[in-house]
């Protein structure tokens, strides 16, 4: 593993892409590790790498709208009003696609995901290489995604990879998935485009799944990568829902009342949100996820793998409001929470 700084030139990066290999580059939302995507072998390389399973379609990365034509068979009036509006930037949409992609890349899908990144040194690396680029998330599988290269590090050590270090993630969540269907704009993955954002082009339906409380209701699942084990740390995390935050936090307070009882020497963390409690309980680590939804979106995946390093015994997590960002932020945190919820 090589890390290059994203301010100097990345030659040696575009050389990796180019030769087969894998590069890991910051973008606007999280970090992706990338591949040429018409290089099956390099493609694949990415699945083995974070431990991917084979059903999971790949996110093809552009840098301008020409690299468009080579992938998709059409852009429908709604796709081109939603590219010239929300190109480069945080939002995916998934298009039929043409037989140059591998199948690897869309894992047999006809569809395939794109977005052009706003993010400058992704823009350059896919310009400079000649190639769109398939990249998820940079983690292995399972675990919240790399939003700065310290975390990204420890997974990658081992590996024959170019990190390009562009600082910490601006935005933090991964990218609002959307598709077309019979004039519907349908969320996929909820993210910083809002469905607000959203319905000035079309009416905006978000797939039931994103905002479903228990696993078992999740059914039929459209975008594959929303079903498996997601964002979790090792520790045991509940999400604590409520009317209003006093709910959530008497919630809190007496869910530790119940675990002292059984035993005072578990090691507590609360996950808060916006302000600090008014009431804390001696020896419970309390952290701040974020003043904001938008501070929330930038910190939490830090914040979930930081919790691997404290190690403790049980966590509780503030939910946030199922409106604006707090959906997407609300989807990941369920998700770390394996679906526990008070
Ligand atoms: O912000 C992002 O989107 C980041 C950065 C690196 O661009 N990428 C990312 O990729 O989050 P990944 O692989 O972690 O998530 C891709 C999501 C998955 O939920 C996958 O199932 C969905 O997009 N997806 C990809 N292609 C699809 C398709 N053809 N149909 C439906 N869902 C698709
Ligand atoms: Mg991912």
């Amino acid at each position: 593993m090589k890390v290059l700084n994203g301010k100097n030139d990345i030659n040696e990066a575009i050389e990796y892409i180019k030769n087969g290999k894998l590069v890991i580059f910051p973008t606007e939302t999280v970090y992706g590790i990338g591949a040429n995507v018409f290089d099956e072998e390099a493609v694949s390389s990415i699945f083995k790498m974070k431990g991917r399973k084979q059903d999971n379609p790949l996110i093809v990365h552009i840098s301008d709208l020409n690299m468009l034509n080579d992938l998709v068979e059409e852009v429908g009036e709604i796709e081109q009003n939603l590219i010239n509006e929300f190109w480069p930037g945080p939002l995916t949409i998934i298009f039929p696609k043409t037989n140059l992609i591998p199948d690897i890349v869309t894992c047999g899908l006809d569809t395939v995901g794109i977005r052009m990144p706003s993010n400058e040194i992704a823009n350059k690396l896919i310009k400079q290489s000649e190639l769109p680029i398939a990249a998820p998330s940079a983690n292995i599988s399972g675990k919240p995604s790399g939003t700065c290269i310290e975390d990204i590090k420890n997974e990658f050590i081992n590996e024959d990879i170019i990190m390009i270090d562009g600082g910490d993630s601006k935005i933090g969540l991964e990218s609002t998935v959307i598709k077309v269907e019979n004039n519907q704009i349908i969320i996929l993955r909820p993210g910083y485009i809002t469905e607000r954002d959203l319905s000035n082009y079309g009416k905006v339906k978000i797939s039931p799944n994103i905002l479903k409380e228990k696993f078992e209701e999740i059914q039929k699942v459209e975008s594959p990568g929303m079903k498996y084990k997601h964002y979790a740390p090792n520790c045991r995390c509940e999400l604590v829902l409520g009317e209003n935050d006093n709910e959530i936090r008497k919630k809190i307070l007496d869910e530790i009342g119940h675990g002292v009882e059984e035993n005072n020497e578990a090691k507590i963390v609360v996950l808060y949100k916006y302000n600090e409690p008014d009431i804390k309980i001696n020896d419970v680590r309390y952290i701040c996820m974020g003043k904001d939804d938008e501070e929330i979106s930038k910190n939490i995946y830090h914040l979930l793998r930081n919790l691997d390093k404290i190690n403790p015994d049980i966590v509780y997590i503030e939910s946030v409001e199922k409106t604006g960002l707090g959906i997407a932020i609300f989807n990941r945190l369920i998700r770390a929470c394996e679906y526990n919820i008070i």
